[in-house]
């Protein structure tokens, strides 16, 4: 579970040597869209038309098999448990533990978070019409600005319609050509996007969550760099459930001078006082110069923000396109987030019972063999090697009323592929026990466990 990281120039892109396509593309237990995607391109083919069709094709046939739900979808909306629909399930809707949704908080289905969003709808009518800075925002969004701005202690708090265009729009604006930008080998695609929109020339992947190789990059940087460094790291991450170690990181900063990005996608809401984010539980908020969140998350609706020093307000406003140019999330988005953020205040109950159900399903899991990796976070990642045991599995989960997405090769890295389960405080320990058993007999029927030890001892002697 572990890599080298690259250094990626501008100039190299589009370097890759041209591969023959090998017979493996046809298999549609071997593959996913995205891994078809990846190898087509390695090969060779650009034709968009191409590719779409060779796509589209093992789609088909994929969901003829019935091996991936790729067209499912809940009947009454996201929660913890609801009736599912997909055209590979024998009857019209199957009644489902669902492990995928980010509300961890569950605070979508909270009577008080509902009403408020109702309220708003009848006072502030439905859309906004426009961006901030056209006079889309309204007292809602200012008031989310304050609260945020108090929480965090930052006097600069800008409001974006989703926290990926948060991450794109905030880099995009910030990253100059000279500069050099230090990201995590597991960075959110908001992240990357957001760096290669911008003007920097340099950009410069570290090995997943790990100081040493930041500090040795940091090293060289200082040496060479002409413009500013950053460094941008998720406090949580969403792929595997590590925690990111934010103390060592800006006690880095002692040493070297950079400019620190934190994305709490996956931890506010979740950590610190009333879910004010890990930057705030580790004491370190005052030393991370941005730190950008989304609402789509804990406080169940949508919309992104960033919070640093009012003067990059100033700035962001007419150098970020995804804020100047972007209509403001709805007056009921607004509301929700407003009411979520009251919930959190008012009942931390929900956070500590969310953390109590994660340490509950991970001691199963981990009794039961399986490995989660280094993962802390309520993201828990099983992981299940093999790209067609992983899409059968999901399947058979699925055909039993537990639904999750396979994350295969291109998302991680091969031989890393895993189920996700993202625990929410409405799961019940009945449901967490369900699929913990469910799961036990899928290792068994598909040898899982040999795999994971062969895996083992390959990496071990590589
Ligand atoms: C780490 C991270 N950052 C940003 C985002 C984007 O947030 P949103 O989906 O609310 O736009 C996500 C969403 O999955 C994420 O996981």
């Amino acid at each position: 579970m572990h890599v080298a990281s690259v250094v990626i120039n501008r100039e190299s892109f589009g370097s890759d040597p041209i591969v023959p396509l090998d017979e493996s593309v046809h298999d549609i237990y071997g593959n996913t869209t995205g891994t078809l995607l990846m190898r087509l391109r390695r090969s060779g083919v650009n034709d968009v038309g191409v590719i779409a069709e060779a796509m589209d094709d093992l789609r088909k046939r994929q969901m003829e098999e019935g091996i991936f739900a790729f067209d499912s979808f809940t009947r009454s909306g996201s929660d913890a448990c609801s009736p599912m629909s997909a055209s590979a399930l024998e009857d019209p809707a199957r009644e489902c533990v669902i492990w995928s949704i980010n509300h961890y908080l569950g605070l979508n289905r909270h009577p008080f978070v509902i009403q408020k969003a109702a309220d708003a709808v009848h006072q502030f009518g439905t859309g906004c019409g426009t961006s901030a800075i056209s006079g889309g925002m309204n007292m809602l969004h200012r008031q989310i600005e304050a609260k945020l701005s108090e929480w965090l202690g930052k006097d600069g708090v800008m409001l974006f319609p989703t926290g990926f265009t948060a991450n794109m729009g905030v880099l995009a604006a910030l990253c100059q050509p000279d500069d050099h930008v230090l990201i995590d080998d597991e960075s959110h695609a908001s992240i990357r996007d957001g760096v290669r929109l911008s003007r920097a020339r340099k950009w410069i992947a570290f090995q997943h969550n790990s100081i040493a190789d930041i500090e040795r990059k940091l090293e060289a940087s200082s040496r060479e760099c002409r413009g500013q460094i950053f460094v941008v790291v998720e406090s949580a991450y969403s792929m595997s459930g590590d925690i990111c170690p934010l103390r060592d990181l800006v006690a880095l900063k002692e040493r070297y001078n950079f400019l620190l990005v934190v994305d709490e996608a996956h931890s506010f809401g979740l950590y610190g006082r009333n879910g004010r984010g890990l930057c705030y539980q580790e004491g370190v908020t005052a030393g991370v110069d941005f730190i950008l969140s989304t609402f789509s998350k804990a406080t169940a609706s949508i919309g992104g923000f960033v919070a640093t020093e009012r003067r990059y307000v100033s700035y962001f406003q007419w150098s970020s396109n995804a804020y100047a140019f972007q209509a403001c999330f709805s007056p009921a988005d607004a509301a929700a987030i407003l009411a979520a953020m009251d919930v959190m205040e008012r009942e931390p109950e929900i956070i500590s019972g969310l953390h109590e159900k994660n340490r509950y399903m991970r001691t199963l899991l981990v009794e039961a063999g399986f490995d989660l990796g280094t993962s802390q976070s309520p993201i828990i990642p099983v992981y299940v090697p093999v790209t067609h045991k992983l899409l059968k599995i999901c399947f058979e989960l699925f055909r039993a009323g537990v639904f999750s997405v396979p994350v295969a090769h291109p998302m991680v890295r091969e031989h890393e592929g895993r189920i996700r389960f993202i625990v929410n405080a409405r799961h019940t320990y009945e449901q967490i026990d369900k699929t913990v058993g469910l799961l036990r007999g899928l290792a068994q029927k598909y040898d899982l466990h040999a795999d994971l030890r062969q895996l083992r001892a390959e990496t071990d002697t590589a």
